[in-house]
């Protein structure tokens, strides 16, 4: 299907519409300057992401870990969100039935205004203790290494879900029905490559959804998707909106 009939058939879709998903991923905020986990520029220093985000490398190197964090916190901090993120906030007010699900741990859905949104990787600002296992905002940047706790002073550790946790139950199961009661579930910028949010596109399919990809690569999503649109976030998700 050429782009300007997959687009038009994707706003169509969009306005009927009683029930709408969002799924994001880092692409998204690829265009805000925040590097992707599996694109060119995502390693940092020799690492990949799945040496570092895990309960293991944790365990063995905190301090590495936390340099890590670091390092993301002040490339976040100095970001802001872009039009793909705006028109996701747009599409909140203009639609009852609307929920968000990112991969994204920046917060920047957040700082765009997005309200029915699940962070289910967590979020970059937020620690939780080791020991008492209490979460609190940090926006410290850089966070002192090792960080301790200020009610009993054991290890801080991002509360972000890493590979090989599970995601949180009260998350997974408002997205397990949100995915199962959609008309139309919007895929933008994930490779779709990490479970379970790489399994959201059967579930919805299953329960009859219409599937939309926006990515400008094809991912294994791309076979389950009604309609793929190749491009980038910010200049594809806000031509949804136009002429509504
Ligand atoms: P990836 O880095 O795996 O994939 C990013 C996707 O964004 C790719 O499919 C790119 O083609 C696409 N992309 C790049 N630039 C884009 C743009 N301007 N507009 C739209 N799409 C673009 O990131 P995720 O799929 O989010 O988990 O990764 C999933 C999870 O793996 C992350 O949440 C993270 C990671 O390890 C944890 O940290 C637990």
């Amino acid at each position: 299907m050429v782009f300007s009939s997959a687009l038009n058939l994707l706003k169509q879709r969009l306005i009927d519409a009683r029930s709408i998903v969002v799924l994001t991923g880092a692409g998204i905020s690829a265009d805000s300057g925040i590097p992707t986990f599996r694109g060119a520029d995502g390693l940092w220093r020799t690492y990949r992401a799945e040496d570092l985000a895990t309960p293991e490398a944790f365990e063995r190197d905190p301090r590495l870990v936390w340099e890590w964090y670091n390092w993301r916190r002040e490339l976040i901090a100095a970001k802001r969100p872009n039009s793909a993120h705006e028109a996701l906030v747009e599409l909140e007010k203009r639609h009852e039935r609307f929920w968000l699900i990112t991969q994204n741990v920046d917060g920047l859905h957040r700082d765009a205004g997005s309200r029915k949104l699940s962070e289910i990787h967590g979020n970059i600002w937020m620690v939780r203790c080791t020991q008492c296992g209490c979460v609190e905002e940090n926006r410290s940047i850089p966070i002192a290494i090792l960080p301790a706790c200020v009610r009993c002073t054991g290890l801080l550790r991002p509360h972000i879900v890493w590979f090989g946790e599970s995601l949180d139950p009260t998350d997974m199961a408002r997205c397990d029905k949100v995915l199962q009661t959609c008309d139309i579930l919007l895929i933008i910028g994930t490779s779709g490559v990490v479970y379970p949010a790489a399994g959201f596109a059967a579930v919805a399919k299953r329960a009859g959804a219409f599937i939309g990809e926006i990515n400008p690569d094809e991912t294994p999503q791309t076979a389950l998707a009604d309609v793929s649109l190749r491009g980038r976030a910010k200049e594809v998700v806000p031509l949804l909106l136009h002429g509504r």
